[in-house]
């Protein structure tokens, strides 16, 4: 077999992440094996997001930036892929001279064929086809490394139509994987060695609605729940409109699911959720959040926030600040409002001037750190219970994990330790991170002693 290099770069969310696990997987077998070189690349592949402008910027200047590659080696072929190449088609083409094959979100299980056909005939190859099932969900894809934590997609597209949201665009309708693969895929990661699953979709939440036999997002937790060697249970991402009660109480009976929910609000006023099509209003969403924290009080909660959509005043700003005091967010992912050509927002008047979305955004982030800060504060002297991923950033003395909460926790110790499930105590929390002592616990709540005593965990 061929033995060629394959250099992908992943803009985006952790689907786009998640999808070019997949391209590498389905490359392989025809002979591409990954570089973190681009310079010794043969197929260069830019996997783009198209949810702000920004993100688009980024893509075409490295996409640029790549292109140069090919002045040295004419036979480098490019490849164009994800929501922007999705929306684009054809036109990258015009745009960026040199680029070979465009394809779109439901078409990576085509890979293999498409990228034959370009070695074949040196022709351009653009596929962006929506189809309509769900091919390339079904495509096993572990993850790069030996690692202990794997996405899985359990389904995709959405149909919620959001006004500023171009991903029911660009993703498709809502569909949703059989639970019978899903759990088959999830046994699959787990002999390799996975122990932390993080089930993946737009909208998880209304998982299994298409579906003919009866199966909900609760179902299939607790079906995953039951694979012995799954130790921990993540998702992402949910809509407060369709986060049901018995979901909820999952996090009090699911021993198994983490003590973490990504949950976008967007925005604390009702009149923009109204315009947002958010399909919710600020004081529902308060209730769940009052009935998370009651089923689960040292639950992590975490949130999405677009400021300046259109018609924003400073009273509907402030009442997003309001809610934020109320919630006391773990952490927030805060956004200017992007214009997206085809969404309902587009044509909404009274577009709030880029220099003030500007201020709301900076002074919503210090507002927001302050509340981070204050969450990490708080678990000083508490026990948490760390999957060691690997070397710390900060030290070569330190590893790293996450704790269930999925905060970042440093603490000294071997590489050895990856891959266990560790008890450590929190002795600070910063802005980013935690950092902390590890305790050699027999049992949870049998604390035996300080670290560098000998005693297994
Ligand atoms: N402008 C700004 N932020 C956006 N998001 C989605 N579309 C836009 C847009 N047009 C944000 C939302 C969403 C997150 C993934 O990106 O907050 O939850
Ligand atoms: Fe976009 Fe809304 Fe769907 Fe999320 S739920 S992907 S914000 S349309």
């Amino acid at each position: 077999m061929q033995n060629k290099r394959l250099y992908i770069e992943t803009f985006g969310c952790q689907m786009n992440v998640h999808d070019s696990e997949q391209m590498a997987v389905l490359l392989q077998s025809i002979g591409y094996h990954l570089t973190d070189d681009p310079a010794t690349a043969d197929l260069i592949l830019i996997n783009t997001c198209s949810i702000r402008e920004k993100a688009e910027q980024k893509a075409f200047s490295e996409l640029g930036r790549l292109m140069k590659l090919k002045e040295v080696n004419p036979n480098l072929i490019v490849g164009f892929a994800g929501c922007l190449a999705q929306h684009l088609g054809r036109k990258v083409f015009a745009r960026v001279k040199g680029v070979d094959l465009v394809f779109g979100t439901h078409n990576i299980h085509r890979l293999p064929e498409m990228i034959a056909s370009v070695v074949k005939s040196r022709r351009k190859v653009t596929q962006i086809d929506f189809s309509s099932s769900i091919h390339s969900l079904n495509i096993f894809a572990p993850p790069p490394k030996r690692s202990l934590c794997a996405f899985v997609s359990i389904m995709q597209g959405c149909d919620n139509y959001c006004a500023y949201c171009v991903v029911p665009f660009l993703r498709g309708p809502e569909m949703s994987r059989i639970p019978e693969d899903i759990v088959h895929e999830v046994r699959e990661l787990a002999k390799l060695g996975v122990r932390e699953v993080t089930l993946l979709g737009q909208n998880v939440n209304s998982y299994g609605k298409k579906l003919s036999e009866a199966c909900n997002f609760v179902s299939l937790i607790e079906k995953i729940s039951g694979i012995k060697e799954i130790q921990r249970i993540r998702f992402t991402t949910s809509h407060p409109k369709d986060l049901s009660d018995e979901l909820i109480d999952c996090f009090a009976h699911v021993p198994k699911l983490c003590e973490h929910i990504h949950l976008p609000v967007q925005s604390g006023s009702n009149r923009i959720l109204r315009l947002m099509n958010r399909g919710y209003s600020s004081e529902e969403y308060l209730r769940k959040i009052d009935h998370l924290r009651a089923v689960c009080p040292q639950i992590s909660i975490t949130s999405d926030i677009i400021v300046g959509f259109p018609g924003e005043t400073v009273r509907d700003y402030q009442e997003t600040i309001d809610m934020m005091e109320k919630i006391r967010f773990d952490s927030v992912f805060s956004f200017k409002y992007s214009e997206r050509k085809g969404t309902a927002a587009q044509t909404l008047p009274d577009k709030v001037p880029e220099s003030e979305k500007r201020r709301r955004l900076k002074e919503l982030q210090a507002l927001q750190d302050r509340h981070t800060q204050e969450r990490n504060s708080v678990l000083e002297g508490s026990l948490q219970e760390v999957l060691v991923e690997g070397r710390s950033r900060n030290s070569e003395q330190d590893m790293m994990g996450r704790a269930r909460s999925w905060k970042i926790v440093n603490f000294k110790g071997g590489p050895e330790l990856i891959g266990e499930k560790v008890f450590v105590e929190i002795t600070r929390g910063y802005l980013h991170s935690l950092r902390g002592k590890r305790l050699i616990v027999k049992e949870v709540g049998d604390a035996a002693g300080d670290e560098g005593i000998g005693i297994d965990a």
